[in-house]
């Protein structure tokens, strides 16, 4: 059976430059970059080339960059780093603001700020996922640590104002944090002009490896490490690198970044052949597609759809056997089995939010893949209207 990947969203297959960048850095010798040897020597040099090129691409300094772990290990220190840091300055900052839509990498750090005695405001969104600047203005003050906004969507690919938030925010005394893991490889990300403090990236969803991302942290924020031990990565998270994994990091974004347009463009031909479709096999009226409805005002890459009276657990059941792999809400929503908290905040009632399905697409897909899964959503919601 031919299987279709429409899941780049949770995870993109590794790129095979990735791979072999991996597989170069991996065989070269013992790599530990904070050796003083040779081995450690040559180590140091693959991080650093890894670590100019990503503050290449995005308009930053070097050493304003720390590898991590990953998105949520991203997301994290820069909550906790910046929180802690703003407190410990200024005893008033004991605010979080951020939004109802976020992934729960900063939703549950800021909860659990929350449980430390930090205040949180979440800010609401429209019907289409967006904050608005206005109420982002209303909430941020003097006793704001932290604003958290993240640039697009993982359930709908929403965008969300960052620069003017970011704007808001600095006026304020806060250090803004994006979560660009979504956008990266999709939407300019150029720190020079950017207004935000910190930024989380993670490789799996540009073609690199699971478990590596980076946080951009701008030079003199207010950050705390969390991970305590070592001095790697000028102090702001301790542990040995992983050498393999961020050069395999560095290829994928490079190419990710150098073919913005071509990704772009791949993925809006997918998402609206899907969308045509769907139309064309069942209807306009038997799905509802959520997030906004402006080219620009969305990530191209991402497709949350609403099957009128189809839950999407036997959705997603059907399209797995039709060897169609899409989630409902994100990957860790869906295992959970709860009505997204995404498309909650956006207004959908619980029964629509359980007939959601998100499909998502990148450069190993083309538009007869949607064609192909067109049909086949005709052929389940056809044998689910039969019983
Ligand atoms: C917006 C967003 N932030 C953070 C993460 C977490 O990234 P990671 O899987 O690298 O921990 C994800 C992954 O789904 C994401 O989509």
């Amino acid at each position: 059976m031919e299987r279709i990947y429409f899941d780049y969203a949770a995870t993109a297959p590794m790129l095979p430059e990735a791979i072999r960048a991996y597989a170069e850095t991996a065989s070269a010798g013992p790599a530990n970059p904070s050796s003083l040897h040779s081995f450690g020597r040559e180590a140091r040099s693959h991080l650093t080339a890894a670590r100019d090129a990503l503050a290449r691409m995005l308009v930053c300094r070097a050493d304003e960059l720390a590898f991590t772990g990953g998105g949520t290990e991203s997301d994290n220190a820069a909550l906790y780093g910046a929180a802690w840091a703003q407190r410990r300055r200024d005893g008033a900052r004991k605010r979080i603001v951020t939004t109802a839509v976020e992934h729960h990498a900063v939703l549950n750090a800021c909860r659990k700020l929350e449980a430390e005695g930090f205040g949180l405001t979440l800010l609401p969104v429209d019907g289409e996922g967006k904050v608005s600047a206005a109420d982002a203005r209303a909430a941020i003050g003097s006793d704001t640590a932290v604003v958290s906004v993240m640039t697009g969507n993982n359930e709908t690919g929403t965008l969300q104002p960052v620069a003017e938030i970011g704007r808001i925010a600095r006026e304020a005394g806060a250090v803004m944090h994006t979560d660009a893991v979504q956008a990266f490889g999709y939407e300019p990300l150029e720190l020079d002009k950017l207004p935000v403090d910190l930024l989380s990236l993670s490789a799996h969803k540009v073609g690199g490896p699971q478990g590596v991302g980076a946080l951009f942290i701008r030079q003199g924020t207010p950050f705390e490490p969390t991970q305590r031990g070592g001095s790697q990565e000028r102090n702001r998270r301790a542990g040995t690198e992983n050498v393999a994994g961020i050069a395999a990091f560095a290829k994928a974004a490079e190419l990710a970044v150098s073919g913005r347009a071509a990704r772009r463009e791949r993925a809006e031909a997918v998402r609206a052949a899907l969308i045509a479709q769907l139309t064309e096999q069942i209807g306009s009226e038997a799905f509802r597609i959520n997030g906004s409805s402006d080219p620009a005002g969305r990530l191209p890459h991402i497709l949350s759809v609403g099957f009128d009276g189809v839950s999407n657990e036997t959705m997603l059941m059907n399209l797995d056997l039709a060897g169609v792999a899409a989630s409902g809400g994100s990957a860790c929503t869906s295992g959970s089995l709860q009505p997204s908290h995404v498309l909650k905040a956006m207004g959908l009632s619980d029964p629509f939010c359980r007939s959601t399905v998100r499909f998502s697409f990148g450069m190993g897909n083309d538009t007869a893949e949607a064609q192909k899964t067109a049909k086949i959503i005709a052929t389940i919601i056809g044998r689910l209207r039969i019983r």
